[in-house]
């Protein structure tokens, strides 16, 4: 096991012979690691609740290190390589990780800078951009949820073919849109790269020529959504990306983002397997 870094040291020592256990007793590999952190110091700040919440929690046997649960007092872990779940739902242990939900304007480009020097998510996150990538691409037109995040783990699988978690689109698009479009989209559509597929479709809105549709998918190709509703015969004119898996974008004002809740994380977590 390794040891954490010298900077996760827990220096908050005053509650060390809380419940009258000393050091040694009770020790074991799993939360006896030298230099580490106080379980529910790391709890707690992981957004979990107080410190003393947290140490109910812990008594309570919900909180799990690298799978073992965890009732032991002054229990010392590793925040930077150990897993650590609350009733079975990961938390964001490792300090300094930082999971942001933004609302992208339209005619913002997808990326961290651009040589061209048109806007980019980098200009609506002030100081916390530096370090932090995005999650997966929007067209420059289209708007909505983007995830930006410095968890490279988290960000890795979340773009992964093999984990890729289902999006949920609002598309204005040129009606009528006939009563066999969900069908259609829902059974595959062809285009130049393949076959792709709707997971869900809905008409939210109809008026004259223009309908506002619902459509849900796993697919992460390059103008995806437009591609498969352009080849229906109804081009999309505006496009919203409102849910990245258990994420939603809500009532987030364009330009603005937001820290995710710990809850929300833990979901991400799970929707990837970690
Ligand atoms: N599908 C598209 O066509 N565009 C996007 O930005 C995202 C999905």
């Amino acid at each position: 096991m390794r040891t954490p870094d010298r900077d996760f040291k827990d220096d908050d020592d005053e509650d060390d012979d809380d419940f009258g256990y000393p050091d040694d007793e009770d020790r074991d590999s799993l939360t006896d690691v030298p230099g580490g952190v106080r379980l529910q110091k790391v709890l707690a700040e992981a957004g979990i609740g107080s410190r003393r919440h947290c140490e109910e929690m812990i008594g309570a046997g919900r909180v799990e290190v690298d799978g073992q649960t965890v009732r032991r007092f002054g229990a010392r872990v590793d925040p930077d390589h150990q897993v650590i779940r609350v009733d079975g739902k990961r938390i964001p242990a490792k300090p300094g990780l930082v999971y942001l939900a933004f609302n992208k304007p339209p005619k913002v480009l997808t990326a961290m800078s651009d040589p061209r020097g048109r806007k980019t998510v980098t200009d609506y996150l002030g100081d916390r951009s530096e370090r932090l990538f995005h999650i997966g691409r929007l067209d420059y037109d289209t708007e909505g949820l983007m995830l930006l995040t410095n968890d490279g783990e988290l960000a890795h699988r979340l773009a992964h073919p093999s984990f890729e978690v289902a999006k949920t689109y609002l598309a204005e698009v040129t009606g009528p849109v006939p009563k066999d479009l969900a069908r259609r989209l829902q059974t595959g559509i062809e285009l130049d790269d393949g076959v792709a597929t709707a997971d869900k479709f809905r008409v939210v809105d109809r008026s004259g020529n223009r309908a506002l549709v619902e459509i849900t998918l796993h697919e992460g190709r390059k103008h995806i959504v437009r591609r498969m509703l352009a080849a229906t015969g109804h081009p999309v004119t505006r496009l919203v990306r409102t849910d990245v898996g258990p994420i939603r974008l809500g009532n987030l004002k364009p330009g603005v983002s937001r820290d995710l809740t710990t809850r929300e994380i833990g979901e991400l977590y799970a929707a990837v397997g970690l």
